[in-house]
């Protein structure tokens, strides 16, 4: 245990990750409320929106009513998804404090999901980078598909870090591994973060497990053990990506918190507050709460 960090870095995707896969539009106001609400539970990077385009992904079309819909807390970082310059530049007038690009380890699922090969979806994050150097706007990188992909299967956790180190020379500050399907367990994600990190400093890799296998816990305890401290986590087990069928959503932030409370590891977030959250966007949507620890939570206090 004396491996582990003291703290941890929490990136809540549930606003972005979470709902950009609801069949049925979520009104803007209850997205803002959420937005506020689990910073009132103490989330301090929250991923609000994808300024993508609304043809290819219709419930994110208000990304800038979101944005600039919401209450701002003082040290509360807002962030947004942006694909190309055209999605920069709406976010950057939107008010986000911090962008992502997001590029793939497999071709098929680049292809399908923003239209491009890695090689150039990786050309075309490089004036996105730029022009948010020049404006000092931070940069955060996403891989997809970092263990196995929903077309190609297995993935060679070398082409993982390959295209996580071309993000982090490019000036991404941290680069988050997508397990974007959920197929990893401690076993593969351990040699996924054992390649990248000969690429790029462990303290410069997020771990992003969805947990359509239900694994996704054990991978971030096995994550933790080899030095990672930053993870995203969604509100509720909310969402899966439109791009990757049948797959279900990031792990729980209820959980992750669980588990790093349970591990004496410091987030700043009040875990019986955000069982509250999570069990309110769940009715707001109809959806069952996906959080193991915020229904038992929640159950609880009934
Ligand atoms: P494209 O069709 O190749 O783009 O799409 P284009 O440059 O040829 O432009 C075509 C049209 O799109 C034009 O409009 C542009 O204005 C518009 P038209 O002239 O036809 O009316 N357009 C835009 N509109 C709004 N915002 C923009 C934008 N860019 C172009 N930024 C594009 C390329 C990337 C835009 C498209 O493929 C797209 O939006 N894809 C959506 C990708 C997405 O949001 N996927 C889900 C998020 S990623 C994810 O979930 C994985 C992650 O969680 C990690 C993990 O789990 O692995 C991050
Ligand atoms: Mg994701």
């Amino acid at each position: 245990m004396s491996m582990l960090p003291g703290k941890v870095k929490i990136v809540e995707v549930g606003p972005r990750d979470g709902l950009q896969n609801e069949p049925e539009l979520v009104p803007t106001a209850t997205k803002i409320e959420l937005i506020e609400r689990l910073a009132d539970a103490g989330l301090r990077v929250i991923e609000t929106t994808s300024f993508v385009s609304p043809k290819w992904v219709p419930q994110m079309g208000d990304n800038a009513a979101v944005l600039q819909g919401i209450r701002r807390r003082p040290g509360a970082v807002y962030t947004a998804l942006t694909p190309n310059l055209q999605g920069f530049d709406g976010a950057v007038q939107a008010g986000a404090d911090e962008v992502a690009i997001f590029a793939a380890a497999s071709e098929t699922f680049s292809k399908k999901n923003i239209n491009c090969s890695i090689a150039e979806s990786l050309k075309r994050f490089e004036p996105v980078v730029s022009a948010a150097s020049a404006l000092e706007i931070p940069v955060r990188g996403y891989v997809s598909c970092v263990v196995g992909c929903p077309y190609e299967g297995a993935v060679d956790p070398q082409k993982a870090a390959e295209v996580a180190h071309t993000l982090f020379a490019m000036g991404c500050y941290e680069v988050s591994l997508g397990d974007t399907t959920g197929v990893g367990n401690p076993a593969s994600v351990a040699r996924l973060i054992e390649a990248c990190a000969r690429r790029v400093p462990i303290g410069r890799l997020a771990g992003h497990y969805h947990d359509t296998y239900g694994m996704a816990i054990a991978n971030i305890h096995a994550s933790l053990q080899l030095g990672m401290a930053a993870f995203d986590s969604s509100i509720a087990g909310l969402g899966g990506c439109p791009y990757a069928k049948g797959a279900s959503g990031n792990v729980a932030t209820e959980d992750v918190v669980y588990l790093l409370d349970g591990l004496g590891i410091e987030t700043g977030v009040d875990l019986a507050k955000l069982a509250l959250v999570g069990d309110w966007i769940s009715s707001a949507i109809h959806r069952p709460n996906g959080a193991k620890a915020g229904r038992a939570l929640c159950a609880r206090s009934e």
